[in-house]
């Protein structure tokens, strides 16, 4: 099941966030603002095993996060999340997606392209490990 974030999801959030993100994991105090922001959408999956969120700037919805703790993936969770995601993003006039992703994150990348995502740009050694960043974008009305 798929449902839309409460502020009493925050802590589970947390725990998926440093079960996926190691260094880069989003504190609670991050999360807190991610669920309860005004342009912020966050879901969760499966009893709270995923989670995914967007925010929206007129035209352009960013994919901000979506992740899956390790024992879930590989089950679809990803691609439930992500296919709810953009439907959000339509209905509230969004046109097109952007999100970034390290270029050596196959997985990631697998499931971006495998929805239409396509590389825009590349920002040369952006994370602090050194990895660089692919710009990805998607334009909703080619989607499905
Ligand atoms: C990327 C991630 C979200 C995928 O979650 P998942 O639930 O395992 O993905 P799904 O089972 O829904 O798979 C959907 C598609 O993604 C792609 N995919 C998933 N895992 C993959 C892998 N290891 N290698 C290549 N492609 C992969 C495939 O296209 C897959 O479709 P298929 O099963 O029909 O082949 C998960 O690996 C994760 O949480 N990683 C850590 C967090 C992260 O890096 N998030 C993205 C950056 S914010």
């Amino acid at each position: 099941m798929i449902r839309l974030a409460t502020p009493d999801d925050v802590a589970a959030i947390a725990l998926i966030e440093a079960g996926c993100f190691d260094t880069g994991a989003w504190s609670e105090t991050l999360v807190h603002a991610e669920v309860t922001g005004e342009r912020h959408h966050v879901l969760v999956a499966d009893d709270l095993q995923a989670y995914g969120a967007i925010s929206l700037a007129g035209e352009v919805a960013d994919l901000d996060r979506i992740a899956v703790l390790p024992h879930s993936r590989g089950r679809g969770l990803a691609r439930e999340l992500l296919t709810e995601l953009i439907d959000r993003a339509r209905d509230l006039g969004a046109e097109r997606i952007l999100l970034e992703v390290a270029a050596n994150n196959a997985a990631a990348i697998g499931l971006y392209e495998s929805f239409g995502f396509a590389t825009i740009n590349t920002r040369t050694a952006y994370y602090p490990d050194g990895a660089d960043a692919l710009v990805m974008e998607l334009t909703i009305e080619e989607w499905r």
